[in-house]
């Protein structure tokens, strides 16, 4: 199915991260900053999926994208972003816009746009507006591919040995065995990594060994060619076996090709290094949610403070959720909370040698200790992450959130 496209009309600091957020999912993003462009790439017959419109701070701008999205027999859906107060007015007032379009209110997340957009594009393709058969654009509703788009969840913290492998390896296991779900880990981290051995899966055929051959002319392979299952049933790949000579993984192919796995997973976790590396930062670009974990000790404490900050610039705030590790070392979490200045998602006591104990063995905690209670940490955790951002539940949420729309205003 061909990509969709859609149209930002947002002012440029929203234009940016949305866009980003849309491309990192997948989307052909065309931003616009006047009416007459959308005017000339319609006229030259674009296919545009979606339109994102500002409603507020330049009404008659987007009255005049509004009608060209309508004109000539055209039914684009628009998705408007308007202030509280507006989406009040504007819900009161609903013969202005046709059933395809809808409202969200400012301040919101990148990612909780798109998820709108995901759901605005799934009813445009399957719910009977009442004008006649459903719309199908661009053949038959691709359920299996929504329904198996992974959530990328990476593990990353600039400080080393804080549990950023433990709690990724950890979690994909508990969200595969415990939870049902279909997930990749990737080992990402090229130094420190050393995920594929600890859970036992030997000589397993790393991106690096792929690439390379690709490029003296053998065949190409994706993620999940490479990926080995592990005896839970998840699968696992890492980038590469020796921290040497890994210049082939160059940063955007890599995340691309990650990215390009999310459809047949429901999620994929990503282990990285820690540091701001190219090939990271890269990742973090197409990453739904960074799981930053922090060890109760002030090293630990700088460099999750320091992630807060670099954050901004780097695109990344509103996607980073502390997970505080080794929890019960005698440090209230909610000095930690104020220290980092994040709240923390999900707590991991420290289970002693256990870990050590299983990765002896090539196994996780999580399957060879299930009943410690190390392993429901990972439990609610898992949960946390199941929990609203599950891409199924948020579409319902939203399209629940749609037919409600007159008697409650969707909050964004
Ligand atoms: N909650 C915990 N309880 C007990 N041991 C733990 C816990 N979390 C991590 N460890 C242990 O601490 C060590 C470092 O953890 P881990 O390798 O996951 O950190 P990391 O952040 O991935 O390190 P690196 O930055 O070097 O990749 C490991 O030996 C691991 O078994
Ligand atoms: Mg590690």
């Amino acid at each position: 199915m061909a990509r969709h496209a859609v149209v930002i009309a947002l002012p440029p600091g929203e234009a940016g991260p949305v866009g980003a957020q849309l491309s990192g999912a997948g989307y052909e993003t065309i931003n616009v900053t006047a009416p007459d462009q959308l005017e000339a790439l319609l006229a030259d017959r674009r296919h545009v999926s979606v339109a994102v419109l500002d409603g507020e701070s330049d009404l008659d701008a987007s009255l005049e994208y509004y009608s060209l999205l309508h004109d000539e027999g055209r039914s684009i859906p628009a998705l408007m972003v308007v202030s509280p107060r507006a989406l009040e007015r504007l819900t009161a007032n609903p013969t202005r816009t046709s059933i395809n379009d809808e409202y969200f209110a400012r301040p919101y997340s990148a990612e909780s746009l798109r998820w709108r957009i995901e759901a605005m594009l799934i009813r445009s393709q399957t719910v009977d507006d009442g004008s006649g058969s459903p719309i199908l654009e661009g053949g038959p509703f691709d359920s299996q591919g929504w329904s198996s788009r992974a959530q990328m969840i990476v593990v990353f913290s600039p400080k080393g040995g804080v549990g950023k492998t433990t709690i990724a390896t950890n979690l994909a296991e508990t969200l595969q065995l415990r939870r049902g779900q279909n997930v990749l880990l990737v080992d990402a981290d090229t130094v420190t990594g050393h995920v594929t051995t600890s859970l036992g899966v030997e000589h397993a055929r790393t991106v690096c060994d792929s690439w390379r051959d690709q490029a003296e002319g053998g065949p190409l392979e994706t993620i999940v060619d490479l990926a080995s299952q592990h005896t839970s049933g998840m699968r696992v790949v890492s980038l590469a076996s020796s921290p040497l000579h890994t210049e082939i993984l160059e940063p955007t192919r890599v995340a691309d090709a990650i990215a390009a796995a999310r459809r047949g997973f429901d999620f994929i976790v990503v282990d990285v290094h820690p540091s701001y590396s190219a090939l990271n930062q890269a990742i973090f670009d197409r990453a739904d949610r960074i799981l930053v974990p922090v060890t109760p000790d002030v090293p630990a404490l700088r460099a999750a403070v320091q992630l807060r900050d670099v954050s901004v610039e780097l695109g990344i705030r509103e996607r980073l959720a502390m997970v505080v590790n080794r929890a019960n070392s005698g440090v209230s979490v909610a000095d930690m909370e104020r220290t980092v200045g994040m709240p923390a998602m999900a707590l991991i006591r420290s289970g002693g040698l256990l870990f050590v104990r299983a990765a002896n063995e090539g196994r996780t905690v999580i399957e060879r200790f299930p009943r410690e209670k190390v392993s429901e940490d990972f439990d609610t955790l898992a949960e946390c992450v199941l929990g609203p951002t599950r891409p199924e539940a948020q579409a319902k949420a939203s399209l629940r959130g749609l037919f409600n729309r007159a008697k409650e205003p969707v909050r964004a």
